[in-house]
């Protein structure tokens, strides 16, 4: 296939599954770039992303001031699609205002490739207004926004907010890399 994927992953309780979605991608024949915000490396390791991966996970804009490419810049020419998941309320708020504050964020800005963003959060904070209003930002920008799941969420709440199964957005990038199937 030989397409270049960005997996952005933010700092919401469901990052750990974003393993699970790479490793699946890894086994067919794509190049996979993890970046991870500060948050995120609370949730999960960048070590387990590196490990099925096979490269470096970038989480720091300032590391490699050497490069002749910027990263963000040198990536952001390479990507055939990114991937925002989980997606954060607060994530998906810099997004819709064109923040860049961190490496992902100034992908994000960068990037002109086709952008997936999957959110996942509590019900309460997927219900709020501005989220709503940020969401709307975004898919009017061109972003694919996925609906989040209903069910059981962390901290024993149910409602709508949970991150969709991650055969759906497994599903939804390959509709992305291959819109002629
Ligand atoms: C235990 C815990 C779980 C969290 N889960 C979520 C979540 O699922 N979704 C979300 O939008 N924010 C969640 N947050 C809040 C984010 O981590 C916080 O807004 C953070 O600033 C996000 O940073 P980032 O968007 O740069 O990754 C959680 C926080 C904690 C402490």
């Amino acid at each position: 296939m030989d397409q270049t994927v960005g997996i952005g992953v933010t700092g919401g309780i469901a990052a750990y599954k974003i393993a699970d979605l790479v490793s699946r991608l890894k086994k067919i024949d794509l190049e996979i770039v993890v970046l991870m915000t500060e948050a995120a490396t609370r949730f999960i390791t960048p070590l387990t992303f590196k490990t099925l991966t096979g490269r470096e996970v970038i989480t720091d804009l300032w590391s490699d001031p050497r490069e002749y490419r910027v990263k963000h810049i040198g990536l952001a020419e390479q990507l055939d699609l990114l991937v925002i998941a989980p997606a954060t309320a607060n994530f998906i708020a810099k997004m819709a205002h064109g923040i860049a504050d961190d490496v992902l964020s100034t992908l994000v800005v960068a990037n002109t490739a086709p952008v997936l963003v999957v959110p996942s959060m509590n019900t309460r904070m997927y219900e709020n207004p501005i989220v709503k209003r940020n969401l709307a930002i975004l898919a009017e920008c061109g972003y694919h926004v996925m609906d989040p799941a209903s069910g059981l969420l962390a901290f024993g709440t149910i409602g709508k907010g949970k991150l969709p199964d991650v055969a759906d957005i497994y599903g939804e990038i390959m509709r992305l890399l291959n819109p002629s199937i």
